[in-house]
């Protein structure tokens, strides 16, 4: 889309569209709307009310560049710096994980696991953008929180996401390696670990391959090197009768549990996506059995 096109409202819009539609963009009407509206300020329905409104030449040429960065395939969410999560305006950055809409099966259950009104410290391991952690902290106002990730500048973001939605003083966010810094029991740990092999990156679509920070998305050759890594020093310092949430890949529910029950964890539940995948899968310390036999594990 040139300078200089038409800047009634409809024909920037229906250009919009055009020009994204040309670039593979398979939500181009969405995405252009969205755009045109964070662009100029109109409301939604004024491109089919108004659509001859003029539009002055900076807001005009602030949709052509928008438009641009779309048609690079970066994704509506980090143009705009922003993404909904949990009902939650959530602040995005490069070096946070743009928040899925599968990550809601994870907050889901965690707030099966626990009452609305009960006390408790929640453990967020690969904390992004904070949205796990500040989502179950907003359901459960007794709780307090810890988010780790090995990126300052994704702790950054968590930290700001926390302080603007009003949790500053019951959050707490450090750079590290996994569980290395951390002591103490915690009633829930949840944990988004990175669960795609490292040979399938390649294949993932450009809004993602390009624009996701790597470290959110490799997860070894298997895709497994995260749950490995996490499930023989979990058991310290998760509270007796805690609960662990990891979202899985959806074809990585048998993996993950194998691994977990290795360590000694108990499998709690799968929980599904609203696709009907398996998403999230909790385990907790106790009885495990396997073949008839029952044994103690972890520290309970
Ligand atoms: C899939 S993203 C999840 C982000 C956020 N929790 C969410 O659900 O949107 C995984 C996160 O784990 C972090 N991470 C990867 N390896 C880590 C490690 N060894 N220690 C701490 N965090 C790590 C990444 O930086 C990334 O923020």
């Amino acid at each position: 889309m040139q300078e200089g096109d038409a800047r009634a409202l409809g024909a920037l819009f229906a250009a919009g569209v055009e020009a994204l539609r040309a670039a593979g963009i398979a939500s181009a009407r969405l995405d252009a709307r969205i755009l045109l509206q964070a662009a100029t300020g109109c409301r939604p329905e004024d491109v089919i009310l108004e659509p001859t409104t003029e539009i002055a030449a900076g807001p005009a040429a602030v949709f052509r560049a928008l438009l641009d960065r779309r048609a690079g395939h970066e994704p509506v969410s980090r143009i705009l710096g922003r993404r909904e999560f949990w009902s939650l305006s959530l602040e995005l950055g490069p070096a946070a994980l743009d928040p899925r809409p599968d990550s809601e099966t994870l907050v889901a259950a965690a707030l099966e696991a626990s009452d609305s009104d009960a006390p408790g410290c929640v453990l967020d391991l690969g904390t992004g953008s904070g949205c796990l952690l500040i989502a179950v902290l907003s359901e459960r106002p007794r709780m307090r929180g810890i988010g780790i990730d090995c990126s300052p500048a994704a702790v950054r973001i968590a930290a700001s996401n926390a302080r603007r939605l009003g949790m500053a003083d019951r959050t707490s966010f450090l750079a590290g390696d996994w569980v290395a810094p951390i002591r103490g029991k915690f009633d829930l740990i949840l944990c988004n670990p990175p669960y795609i092999e490292t040979g399938a990156l390649g294949e993932l679509a450009r809004e993602v391959r390009d624009f996701e920070p790597r470290a959110a998305l490799d997860g070894g050759p298997d895709g497994l090197a995260a749950y490995r890594a996490l499930a023989p020093t979990l058991g310290k310092l998760l509270a007796p009768q805690g609960m662990a949430l990891f979202e899985i890949g959806h074809t990585q529910a048998d993996a993950a549990k194998g691994i977990f029950i290795n360590s000694g964890f108990t499998i709690h539940g799968l929980h599904a996506d609203l696709a009907g995948r398996p998403r999230c899968l909790a385990v907790g310390l106790g009885m495990v059995q396997i073949e008839n036999r029952a044994w103690f594990s972890g520290d309970s």
